[in-house]
């Protein structure tokens, strides 16, 4: 029997769409789960693709129904089930065989799991995939770390079953080891950062400007059909105008406001922080999820101080205008940090990410797809690694004509007393990064006045110490 080019494991939702996705494509794929009864159904709802699909019960029969060096895509909940799943798997495997692991797993992980297979000749790609159920049937965002010959065998597979922007794939080699789910992890904290600043709008526009849900549904609706054209704002007005079975009411206006996280907006957040790299409108997000989902204390402090927004009065186009471009900002802000993060990962674990590509294949199949990302990616091609998004030419035009709003928006949210937690992140880091002269100055005498940490000066090279005098550390 002809071999497949691939196989998978775990034929879950995710791991089931992406074998369809593959066999759609013309690929042969071999597949197992760990109980039989589904990888029947899987075959009996395969349809057309049904002869495109060989069904395995062991790893092994799994093994011999693939081409050698043999990809096997595993598709089972990170952590500890892909530890167990490889290590089932190398009884069957040899030389060069290629272990791939589609999870959202941390890169830390992917990192060591690369060494030990490594080590024993096989070979490991930690692969970020984004879409959700919906991109893994019909074209997500692939982004793969391993190594480049790895790389080559499932190019043909993968570039065929990803999303297209224009015609272009949006599946590349990124890099060695953990530089796939890496990547994979900074798109998720943006993800968390978008999502977040959308919902920070949300309530300015709910809470502040008393709007309700079908016509904020409109704003969205409105506003994707221009500079913030993406699939978040998409499915936001789609949210926010869909009502629900049971009571008739906006299904927005029913669901319990205590967000869930899975883990990568916080390995962001951990990884920006170990690289020393500022990732403040991130780190709101998820503290803003993490806050969100401490119902009773938030229900006990609204009745010690109030948690009422007051009413934002004004044009209301102008601040609809205001709005819009705030997001915008916002948006850049976070874009930015998460590219700096991705910058200083690479050198750290000389990666060599190359951010024009990152950027062209989020523009398409992945959660955070926008029209932006399609800028970003001209604007990083034609600065190569610029040091931060904000100094790319096209964006420092596009952030002059947006942070005055940012600016109006943040203060106004604040003075009517609506949480913007992201947004101001995002003004204030990008107000402290154009700061030329800031205020650590300070906080370098505050530092040498109680431990003698020495500072320099303006005026002169070397460490010096103040004349603090007498309660100063000596
Ligand atoms: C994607 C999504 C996907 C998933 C996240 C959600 O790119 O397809 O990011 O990976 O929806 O894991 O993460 P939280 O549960 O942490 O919000």
């Amino acid at each position: 029997m002809e071999k497949a080019e691939i196989g998978l494991i775990g034929l879950g939702t995710m791991g089931s769409n992406l074998a369809l996705n593959i066999a759609e494509k013309g690929h042969r794929i071999a597949v197992f789960n760990r109980t039989a009864a589904r990888t029947d159904a899987f075959v009996e709802n395969a349809g057309a693709l049904r002869d495109r699909v060989v069904p395995c019960y062991s790893l092994e029969e799994l093994a011999a129904a693939i081409r050698p060096p043999r990809p096997i895509i595993i598709m089972v909940l990170a952590g500890k089930p892909v530890d167990e799943q490889i290590a089932a798997l190398r009884g069957v495997l040899s030389a060069n065989d290629i272990v791939i692991d589609a999870g959202n797993a941390n890169f830390r992980d992917t990192m060591r799991r690369f060494s030990e297979l490594t080590d024993s000749g096989l070979t490991f790609i930690g692969m970020g995939v984004s879409g959700g159920e919906e991109g893994a049937r019909h074209g997500p965002s692939i982004m793969v770390g391993g190594t480049e010959e790895s790389w080559k065998r499932v190019e043909k597979v993968l570039t065929a079953i990803s999303a297209k922007f224009k015609g272009e794939p949006c599946a590349a080699w990124l890099g060695t080891d953990g530089a796939g789910h890496f990547v994979k992890t900074i798109h998720n904290g943006i993800e968390y950062a978008d999502m977040q600043m959308i919902a920070e709008i949300y309530g300015i526009l709910r809470d502040g400007l008393g709007t309700g849900p079908k016509e904020i549904a409109e704003v969205f609706s409105q506003w994707n059909t221009g500079r913030l054209n993406s699939y978040l704002i998409e499915i936001t007005a789609k949210v926010l105008a869909a009502d629900d079975p049971k009571t008739g009411k906006p299904v927005v206006d029913i669901i319990l406001d205590r967000a869930g996280q899975k883990g990568t907006g916080k390995w962001s957040v951990i990884e920006a922080q170990q690289l020393g790299i500022p990732a403040t409108a991130i780190e709101a997000a998820v503290a803003a999820r993490v806050l969100s989902s401490i119902k009773d204390e938030r229900l006990a402090a609204e009745k010690v101080y109030g948690g009422g927004v007051s009413k934002i009065s004004g044009d209301r186009d102008a601040l609809l205008g205001d709005l819009e471009l705030a997001l915008f900002a916002g948006k850049i802000a976070a874009y930015a940090q998460g590219f700096a993060v991705m910058s200083g990962a690479s050198k750290e674990f000389n990666w060599n990410l190359p951010m024009p590509v990152i950027a062209k294949i989020w523009r398409a199949g992945c959660i955070i797809r926008s029209q932006l990302l399609d800028t970003m990616a001209e604007a990083f091609g034609a600065s190569g690694a610029a040091t931060n998004l904000l100094m790319a030419p096209a964006f420092v035009s596009l952030m002059q004509e947006a942070h005055p709003s940012l600016r109006r928006v943040v203060a106004r949210a604040a003075e009517a007393g609506s949480p913007v937690p992201a947004l101001s992140s995002a003004l204030a880091y990008f107000d402290s990064y154009r700061q030329g002269r800031g205020t650590s100055n300070l906080i370098q005498a505050q530092r040498d006045f109680f431990g003698a940490h020495g500072f320099e000066r303006i005026d002169g090279q070397g460490a010096f110490h103040g004349p603090w005098g007498s309660g100063a550390a000596g």
